[in-house]
């Protein structure tokens, strides 16, 4: 199947130079080449980009381990052409068996790696049924053909990429401390070298019984008895209950606007919608484009709104079916306004002096974010995950795929850092069948009405500032696609009261005049998110891809 993909453009994306991708018609962006040619042939075959997207999600899952997924959950932001728009949330929901202090030992404490590692980590997963409900409301083409060839690579293989070998190499200590997961992924010995094979026939056999069964063909029957045996037989709380009960919630895109477009992101349970608007309104009172970029005039106001928006994120984000999020008070003018009043132009305020306001961790693209436009102007921007590199670990015994770590997106405990190194409040802490607050933060812009942009990337807290910047990029600094995504980056999420920031993405002279501000710099750069990001020329129509080069297996492709 592979072999007759027609694409008259595909790309790797590591290097891409300052030129976006360029297609007449269509274009389907992810982390990997692979998964988004499949993407581009349903696409050739008449599927929209619902359909597209649903082949993309599901072939991530096979070519993508670290984070493409059948056993993850996550959000997928659609706007049709004719401006209908939904947002998909099939975040993973806390087992029933679940509880606020799962995680503490006896006397109160977090037991280190509990919600991050092996089988009690795991939310029950939503993909699968996220995907469906997509394909139910859009679809075009049969569920049938978007499962098949994702069934078919996993069944006949594919050749291991370079970037692939080095992310199974990394993993190998976590997979070899469960055997099935060594026995897929080889995780032992040798392990998997660029130009291997990689043939997953566990995997093959789920997407077969997704494919023919619809999600009874994973929440019901055999797969869903393989999932509640791993995990009865080693201690983790997911039971045949819990997969037969799990719901994808269909909510309504949060919007907003910023100088002159409109924004249509995600609502809580995510976070990410709330504060990118969050931030966007404080921003917009500032002469932002006057400011060089870099500059450590910018760098500062970017900065310091961050801070505040992260604090408000802690204090008073959650499930909003199980804690009031006061959205409206934290996306309205007059509280962008009050928190403009309280940032100073020439220091810092320091972390510990900025309280929720109504009244370091970053690394590892360990989530991924793909992005479909079709040729009718339809828009997917699909963000999912496994929540940490190849999740808990544990590829289930049978079935071939890798379970999530997405509890550790709760608060373990009240001001105690989870993972991400997020503090987080009583809004977010565990409870049966919750969804854990995350960042991911599909996004769609439109101008005058007509879709502009979608994007969105992985990169934990860091992806609510990799999309704002990728924004601010194309809107202040009118930076086209490419530009805007491979720009360099900077995060601050509060506390740690720390700046991280990309590799000579902060000058010395620049980093030293913000220090002498009362800044504090990481001790070294890394790297932030992944983000592919489509936009749509408004003269001619033309899909301009920006692939994020931090990304080596990603891929543009289309026509
Ligand atoms: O939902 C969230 O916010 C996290 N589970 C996302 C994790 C992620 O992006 C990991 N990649 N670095």
């Amino acid at each position: 199947m592979l072999s007759s993909l027609v694409c008259l453009l595909a790309t790797g994306g590591a290097g891409q130079g300052i030129w976006p991708v360029r297609a007449k018609q269509e274009l389907v962006i992810s982390d990997s080449a692979i998964a988004s040619r499949v993407g581009a042939e349903i696409l050739r075959q008449g599927g929209n980009a619902v359909d597209a997207a649903v082949a993309t999600g599901f072939a991530l899952a096979v070519t993508h381990p670290a984070a493409g997924n059948i056993g993850g959950g996550g959000f997928m932001l659609v706007r049709m052409a004719d401006g209908k728009a939904v947002a998909l949330d099939f975040r993973e929901t806390a087992p029933k068996a679940a509880s606020r202090d799962m995680y503490l030992d006896g006397a109160g404490k977090v037991v280190p790696s509990s919600s991050l590692i092996g089988y009690k980590a795991s939310g029950v997963p939503g993909t699968v049924a996220g995907l469906f409900e997509a394909h139910r409301r859009f679809g075009k083409l049969s569920w049938k053909a978007l499962v098949e060839p994702a069934q078919q690579l996993a069944a006949k293989g594919f050749e291991v990429s370079f970037g692939l070998a080095g992310e199974l190499q990394s993993a190998s200590p976590l997979l070899s401390l469960f055997p099935e997961s060594k026995r897929v992924f080889r995780g032992d010995g040798r392990g998997l070298e660029w130009g291997d094979r990689l043939i997953q026939t566990d995997l093959a056999g789920t997407l077969a019984r997704i494919r023919d069964r619809g999600p009874d063909g994973f929440y019901k029957g055999e797969t869903a008895d393989l999932i509640a045996k791993d995990m009865a037989a080693h201690g983790g709380l997911i039971t045949k209950e819990d997969l037969a009960a799990y719901k994808v919630v269909v909510r309504e895109p949060l919007a907003g606007s910023y100088r002159g477009y409109e924004l249509l992101t995600m609502p809580p349970p995510s976070s990410g919608g709330v504060a990118i608007l969050e931030m966007l309104n404080v921003l917009e009172g500032y002469d932002f484009a006057a400011l060089p970029f870099g500059s450590s005039a910018r760098n500062h106001l970017l900065v310091e709104t961050m801070k505040r928006a992260f604090a408000d994120r802690a204090e008073y984000m959650g499930d909003p079916d199980f804690v009031k999020v006061p959205v409206a008070a934290l996306i309205d003018q007059w509280y962008a306004k009050s928190l403009r009043a309280s940032i100073r132009l020439d220091r810092a305020t320091p972390a510990s002096e900025i309280k929720p306001g109504l009244a370091q961790a970053p690394d590892g693209n360990h989530t991924t974010h793909y992005t479909v436009v079709d040729k009718d102007g339809n828009a997917v921007a699909t963000t999912y995950t496994l929540n940490t590199g190849f999740g808990c670990g544990e590829a289930v015994e049978g079935a071939g795929f890798l379970m999530n770590n997405e509890m550790d997106d709760f608060a373990s405990k009240v001001g105690v850092p989870n993972g991400f190194g997020l503090i987080q409040g009583e809004a977010n802490t565990i409870a049966p069948g919750k969804r854990p607050l995350s960042s991911m933060v599909p996004t769609i812009v439109l101008k005058d009405g007509k879709l502009f942009m979608a994007l969105g990337s992985p990169g934990g807290p860091t992806i609510i500032n990799t999309v704002l910047q990728t924004l601010l990029n194309v809107i202040d600094d009118r930076m086209n696609v490419q530009e805007a995504v491979s720009a360099p980056r900077i995060h601050h999420q509060w506390l740690p009261d720390q700046i991280a920031w990309e590799p000579r993405g902060v000058a010395p002279d620049a980093l030293a005049a913000m220090e002498a501000m009362g800044h504090h710099f990481a001790r070294r750069p890394g790297r932030m998110g992944s983000c592919h990001a489509i936009m749509v020329d408004p003269k001619t129509g033309f899909r301009f891809g920006g692939v994020d080069p931090r990304s080596e297996d990603a891929g543009a492709a289309g026509r």
